[in-house]
């Protein structure tokens, strides 16, 4: 990487990009594995999702906007519950899929879930609200989080979620008192540290030791905790926990994870005579956000998942735990892609005499702040048209006062990208809307929902009211 003074995220690009971008032989082709499946370049040029083209989405709900492709977003929670379920069946009798609601929540999207037969988990009182809200049973809610308030368990325990992930000494105590002074018995698993380096950004891997969450393995802080657990008469230890991390692509890092936390699955087993009757190996599991990526299939990623709980139980002699897992991002994130318009182009002199494209849209880091967040790549296409001209190396950047403030690093479009044309950034159904901000006072996009032929709001967009309505006037 060459170095330059206004930092490296300046120099990396040079003439044609990072490495892994290739300039397409035909700018406008869309690469199936980026789209959500109801996706098409019409006759036209211009993209339809489902049917519906996306100048007559813009044209009616305005941009920017995100746009979810319902058949897409069900039918991947499907092959998820359809491929674990299977893989599972001959080993403990199926497998439980929970969609991490923390990928993108709303009432629709808990609709869906509940009516694709799976599971949910929350992070914290406000996602279970919506989840409640939404009418979702109880008894299929997982509980997380690294701090968990008094009130927030109070309302786990008195609705009767399935059961809570404990992640701290205090928590362990907290939840047996609450649970006794309800007269319940709380299920209770553990999350473990297992201390596996999920190669993804430092930000979004959670299981090696040096960070937050869980307890870890190493230095007997999980086999204390289990202890803890089980010496509450008001806590029902149910399983261990394990996630580590997200935007993984191989079942490698899953392997010494479930190794692992079998381990000491064993040892409870032998120190205090238990079973445990349940595992969570957690989500985690990568999607395609531009073309270096290339996640495998639910079913063979549940295939590898169960061959390595299979052996590591046969050799250790244990029964198979009833096995969950825990997809967000693989299940919400490649249904939706975001529609923005075009405002400015700016070609900009580069330091090795090239020029970059600055795409200047409606949008920004308010409502996907990933690329900022974290520098995760996105791709994107020219969706209201198709275009003959020359392919030049883009950035879509959005209106925000901070030059950080970037939707897609690298990505090739039409040299004759305009004012008025609309731009899609697919994979953006996990984590943009749920981790969108109004900053600048730039209102939240709303989503839309395709389903066949017809395009309904699903969350509204935010208006001027809405930007005021914190704001007492004294
Ligand atoms: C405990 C837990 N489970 C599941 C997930 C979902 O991860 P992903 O959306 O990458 O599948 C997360 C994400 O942070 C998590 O913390």
């Amino acid at each position: 990487m060459r170095t330059h003074e206004a930092g490296a995220l300046h120099a990396v690009a040079g003439a044609r990009g990072p490495t892994w971008l290739r300039e397409p032989a035909d700018v406008n082709a869309l690469l199936p594995r980026l789209w959500p499946r109801n996706v098409e370049r019409g006759p036209d040029g211009s993209l339809t999702m489902a049917g519906v083209p996306v100048t007559a989405i813009a044209e009616r709900f305005g941009t920017p906007a995100y746009v979810v492709d319902e058949d897409d977003f069900r039918s991947r929670a499907r092959e998820f519950r359809t491929a674990f379920g299977n893989a599972f069946a001959g080993l403990c009798g199926g497998a439980d899929v929970y969609y991490a609601a923390k990928a993108f929540l709303c009432r629709a999207t808990v609709r869906w879930v509940a009516e694709e037969g799976l599971h949910i988990d929350v992070c914290t009182g406000g996602e279970l609200a919506v989840v409640q809200r939404a009418g979702f049973p109880a008894g299929r809610i997982g509980l997380h989080g690294n701090n968990k308030s008094e009130t927030e368990l109070a309302r786990a325990v008195d609705a009767g979620v399935g059961r809570i992930v404990v992640d701290s000494q205090q928590e362990i105590e907290r939840l047996a008192r609450l649970a006794a002074d309800r007269g319940v018995k709380a299920r209770v698993m553990v999350r473990l540290t297992v201390g596996v380096e999920a190669h993804t950004h430092e930000y979004i891997a959670t299981a090696h030791e040096d960070q937050k969450f869980g307890f870890p393995l190493a230095g007997g802080a999980a086999a204390a905790a289990v202890r803890a657990v089980v010496a509450e008469p008001s806590l029902e230890l149910t399983g261990l926990h394990s996630h580590i991390g997200s935007q993984i692509f191989d079942t490698a890092a899953f392997e010494v994870a479930a190794r692992r936390t079998l381990g000491l699955h064993a040892e409870i087993a032998d120190e205090h005579g238990l079973a445990l009757p349940e595992l969570d190996l957690g989500g985690g599991f990568g999607i395609a956000y531009t073309s270096q990526d290339d996640p495998l299939p639910p079913a063979v990623l549940a295939a590898g998942m169960a061959e390595i709980v299979g052996q590591e139980c046969r050799a250790r002699g244990i029964k198979v735990p009833r096995i969950s897992v825990e997809p967000g991002r693989a299940i919400a994130g490649p249904s939706t892609f975001t529609l923005y318009e075009v405002g400015t182009v700016k070609p900009v002199e580069l330091d090795a005499g090239s020029t970059r494209t600055y795409v200047a849209v409606d949008g920004g880091m308010s409502d996907n702040i990933r690329a900022a967040l974290y520098d995760a790549d996105y791709s994107c296409t020219l969706a209201n048209r198709r275009s003959s001209a020359a392919a030049v190396l883009a950035r879509v950047v959005g209106k925000h006062c901070e030059s950080g403030d970037i939707l897609v690093k690298d990505e090739f479009l039409p040299g004759d990208v305009r004012p008025g044309d609309l731009i899609a950034v697919p994979a953006t159904g996990a984590y943009a809307r749920s981790l969108a901000n109004t900053y600048n006072h730039v209102p939240r996009p709303p989503v839309v929902a395709v389903h066949d032929g017809q395009a309904r709001v699903v969350v509204r967009r935010e208006t001027e009211d809405d930007l005021l309505r914190f704001d007492v006037d004294d």
